[in-house]
């Protein structure tokens, strides 16, 4: 490159670093105390939200219903304690509704099982080893938490990651000193060594809340710290051990966030890519005191490749516990988290109040925009959701170890919405509004949808399926995005088209359970219609 032209493509980095926030999108309060600071927030298919707090941070701002109360002499703030610990949000009518956990849920995990129910996992105390279920109604309804007293997980499991298989069972990983793995409902496998998560154990224990991802071969894809490996789960056979990745510890404490990239059906769902984005300096959760920068950088490796290697690219903010989203439009959305310090109470300081968008198609260099900048921190213990209508849910934050008020980051009740540039207004002309959709599907069989939308089509329309994750820890557990193959639309009447995709062939691909179907024109989403993959017989 001569100097001239050095000089005009340093100018046109300056353009557009220097854009700040021209990439758009909206912020909205939705409500002003919760009641509890989500740290661990699931969305139900009756599109309501599940949020949880731990039991042992003292008193929440909402009581138990009926009078229950919680006798534990060996809790940490209140031994006698009539506050719930966690809620059920209704978007709808933008109200919450106490709900009745009773036992330690701090640092657990979860996912949704095949039927809809959430199966939620471990904690501390003496939540360690509990399972309990929590079975979504009508948001009219008064669902709650059931907590098994005869059914155990095997290990105590602190800070472990879920994950739904191709069977319909839940794989759980790892957790503080849990290195091994078992299923549930229980396999003949029983407990499982695992040898990835004793040997990136380091003195900050950065092994913590693995990122786990189903691959569309029925693998897992499980990454700790820095390292990961492709494993057969039946087996306990590392088939595949990927290079270390460059740069920072990844996982908790040091949290980054990953995804697994839209599984795409123009590849016959036979490439698997996955992003990993931020995270602490290795040192910043034993030295809180200096708050050092959080990482910079994103890695992405096509892990279906036979020798795959890490691209590394660079974010326009440093990030410790960002959340990442995936977008029905198949960006992702890097929001939430801290630009210094790590997990931890009171480790963290710099709100990153700016999202980034992640465009996965762009050409390098070109693939990140900031989005329009949040007010409020949400660091340690906050949370990020995908919501039917393409909002994120943002709830959460609670840098402190019990319930904190009049300190410089207070522990966060306010629930908010962030629209990405794909809802302002500007661009509903393009917005499909799905009329019909089938409820449940078969895999392999054609789903039909018919959709309206304002103007005459003039492209194809995508068809996406989006789960729904369990949140926590900036880590979005079973998150994933099936892009289907798709024909249409064909137009059916004025501003009436049908469109017919095929749901994906194997659940490898995606396992049984309840997605959110969006159609997507141009990168706009309509409101998406749950449906949900019925497990073979
Ligand atoms: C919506 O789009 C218009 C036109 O591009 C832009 O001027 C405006 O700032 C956008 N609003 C938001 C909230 O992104
Ligand atoms: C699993 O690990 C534990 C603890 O390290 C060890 O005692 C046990 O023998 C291992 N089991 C198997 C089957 O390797």
């Amino acid at each position: 490159m001569n100097p001239t032209k050095l000089l005009g493509f340093i100018f046109l980095i300056f353009i557009f670093s220097s854009l700040g926030d021209a990439g758009g999108g909206s912020w909205e309060l939705l409500l002003q105390n919760a009641g509890i600071a989500s740290m661990h927030t699931a969305l139900t298919h009756f599109g309501t939200l599940v949020l949880l707090d731990r039991t042992d941070i003292g008193a929440s701002l909402l009581n138990l219903p009926d009078g229950t109360c919680r006798n534990d002499p060996l809790d940490l703030m209140l031994k006698h304690d009539c506050s719930a610990h966690s809620v059920l949000y209704d978007p709808s009518t933008n109200t919450v509704r106490p709900l009745t956990i009773l036992t330690d849920t701090w640092c657990s995990s979860g996912q949704f099982m095949p039927d809809g129910t959430l199966l939620q996992t471990g904690g501390d105390y003496d939540g360690a080893t509990k399972i309990r279920t929590f079975t979504p109604c009508d948001p009219s309804g008064t669902c709650d938490w059931v907590e098994s007293s005869t059914q155990f997980l095997q290990e105590a499991r602190w800070y472990a990651t879920n994950q739904l298989l191709p069977e319909g069972q839940q794989i759980i990983i790892g957790g503080r000193r849990a290195f091994n793995y078992e299923f549930l409902p229980f396999s003949s496998l029983g407990l499982v060594n695992f040898t990835l998560l004793a040997a990136t154990n380091d003195p900050e224990e950065d092994n913590l809340y693995p990122f786990v991802h189903l691959l569309p071969d029925g693998t897992l894809f499980i990454f700790a710290n820095r390292d990961s490996i492709v494993l057969d789960y039946n087996t306990n056979t590392v088939l595949k051990t990927l290079p270390t990745i460059p740069g920072e510890p990844r996982n908790y404490p040091s949290a980054g966030s990953s995804v697994l990239l839209p599984l795409l059906s123009a590849n016959q769902f036979l490439t698997a890519e996955i992003l990993v984005c931020g995270g602490a300096q290795y040192g910043a959760y034993l030295n809180p005191s200096q708050q050092l920068l959080c990482s910079s950088t994103c890695g992405r490796i096509m892990v279906t490749d036979a020798a795959p290697i890490w691209s590394m690219e660079t974010m326009p903010i440093n990030r410790c516990m960002g959340d990442m989203i995936i977008l029905p439009s198949q960006d992702i959305l890097i929001i939430n988290g801290a630009q210094q310090g790590s997990q931890g109470w009171g480790d963290a300081s710099n709100p990153a109040f700016t999202p980034v968008l992640y465009s996965p198609y762009a050409t390098v260099g070109f693939r990140f925009t900031t989005l329009t900048p949040g007010t409020i921190p949400r660091m340690y213990h906050s949370t990020a959701n995908l919501l039917p209508d393409g909002r994120i849910f943002l709830a959460g934050s609670n840098p402190h170890q019990f319930y904190s008020f009049n300190v410089e980051f207070p522990t966060e009740l306010r629930l908010e919405a962030f629209s990405p540039p794909y809802l302002n207004d500007t661009q509903s002309v393009m917005k499909p509004t799905i009329v019909a959709a089938p409820q449940q599907v078969n895999y392999g069989a054609p789903l039909t949808i018919l959709i309206t939308t304002p103007v005459v089509l003039t492209g194809l329309i995508e068809v996406n399926l989006v789960s729904s994750p369990f949140v926590t820890h900036s880590f979005a557990q079973g998150q994933r995005l099936l892009s289907l193959d798709s024909s249409g639309p064909v137009q059916t009447a004025e501003n009436t088209y049908e469109i017919t995709a095929t749901a994906p062939l194997t659940p490898m691909i995606a396992p049984p359970s309840y997605y959110m179907l969006f159609a997507v024109n141009q990168g706009i989403p309509s409101i998406a219609a749950w449906v949900q993959l019925l497990a073979p017989i």
